[in-house]
């Protein structure tokens, strides 16, 4: 089987390649990633002389280098897109360009070749739960409120179009936060632990009270893996780690597990549009494919930290880097 992997540089994509690439012996994997600040090659280097990796810088906007690298493969699964909710919020223009536009050229080449298409997408599609409401599942509808899910959402949209309109077998799975090895740092539990590490204070946007579902990043890669070889064609699955907690939770709780004291605690203003909570029912994938999350979120965390202790470099590198002064701006507006 041959896979081409768009955004295989970034998070959750490299720890997907690293997956595959150690389950299945005799895949081969293409990774098609234009390497925005989000993308790092090192995530991969213990693959880059493996013959069962091949490696193409490019855009998913590009369309001949897309056309040719669909060709080749038997399966896409896209992960390439701009994906941080806060960065959506400042500059919007690369979301619309690289989630829409991009997925709508990986669609188009898919269609024409025929090719097996799994789309990653969002629980943010769905929109903010109240504290009583009942989590988001596959049949929930769109309520897109940042510029970031309103273009993961179109994405979906286009996906699931292609499968009624064309007969393309897609399948889109919706997950919640992950968090794991190779976050880039600009995202809660990277940037707090990285803080930490530090000893720097660590930004709460608000009352710090808004819930998040985490999910670690392993899990989502086994249930991809599930949904590839054992979904149904034109379905969507909701992924999540049943683990939701507010944010101050997982602040106090990384705080605690580094021995650190709570007066690094920064309350910050609030995120435009704050979503108030995420959570996700997967009953649907855990029924059908037998999936259900392993890690939970105390062994999850643990693990995280021990990664981003072990792997000072790798972060430190970006923090000193372009990231610093994004961020530093950021953080200023947000006093
Ligand atoms: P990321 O920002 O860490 O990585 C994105 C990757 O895409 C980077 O390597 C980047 O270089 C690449 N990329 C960006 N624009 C590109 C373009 N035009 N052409 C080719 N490559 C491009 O993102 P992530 O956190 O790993 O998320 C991966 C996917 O999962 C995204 O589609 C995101 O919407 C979705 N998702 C993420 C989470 C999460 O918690 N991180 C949760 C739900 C869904
Ligand atoms: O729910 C899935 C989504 O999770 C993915 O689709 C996105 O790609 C991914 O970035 C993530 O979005 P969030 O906005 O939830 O993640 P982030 O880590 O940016 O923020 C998590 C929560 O923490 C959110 O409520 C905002 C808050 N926050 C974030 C940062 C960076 C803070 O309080 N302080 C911070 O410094």
């Amino acid at each position: 089987m041959k896979i081409l992997v768009t955004g295989g540089a970034g998070f959750i994509g490299s720890n997907f390649i690293h997956y595959i690439l150690r389950i299945y012996p005799e895949y081969h994997v293409i990774n098609l990633d234009a390497v925005t600040y989000a993308g790092n090659l090192e995530n991969l280097k213990e693959w880059k002389d493996d013959a069962r990796y091949s490696f193409v810088k490019g855009s998913i906007t590009d369309k001949d280098l897309v056309d040719g690298l669909v060709a080749e493969a038997d399966i896409i699964v896209h992960f390439a897109a701009e994906s941080h909710v806060d960065r959506s919020i400042l500059n919007p223009d690369a979301f619309i360009v690289t989630n829409i536009c991009g997925t709508y050229t990986l669609l188009e080449a898919a269609r024409k070749y025929n090719r097996r298409f799994h789309h990653i997408s969002t629980d943010e599609v769905f929109g903010a739960l109240g504290p009583n409401d009942r989590p988001f599942d596959e049949n929930t509808a769109y309520d897109p409120r940042s510029p970031y899910s309103a273009s993961k959402a179109s994405s979906d949209h286009l996906a699931r179009a292609y499968f009624h309109t064309y007969g393309l077998p897609i399948t889109i799975s919706n997950c919640s936060n992950n968090y794991g090895p190779y976050h880039f740092p600009e995202k809660l539990i990277p940037l707090a632990i990285t803080n930490l590490l530090e000893n720097k204070k660590v930004p709460v946007y608000g009352d710090g009270l808004q819930v998040r579902d985490w999910l670690y990043v392993e899990d989502h890669c086994k249930a991809i893996d599930l949904i590839m070889h054992k979904g149904k064609t034109g379905e969507t699955y909701c992924v999540g780690g049943g683990s939701e907690q507010p944010n101050i939770w997982i602040v106090k709780k990384l705080l605690a597990l580094l021995g650190k004291d709570e007066n690094l605690i920064e309350y910050v203003k609030d995120r435009a549009g704050h979503d108030r909570r995420y959570a996700i029912d997967f009953s649907k994938i855990k029924k059908e494919l037998g999936w259900e999350p392993q890690v939970n979120l105390e062994e999850g965390l643990k693990n995280t930290i021990e990664w981003y202790k072990n792997n000072q470099d790798w972060w430190r590198k970006i923090k000193s880097g372009e990231y610093k002064d994004y961020y530093a701006k950021q953080y200023n507006d947000g006093k």
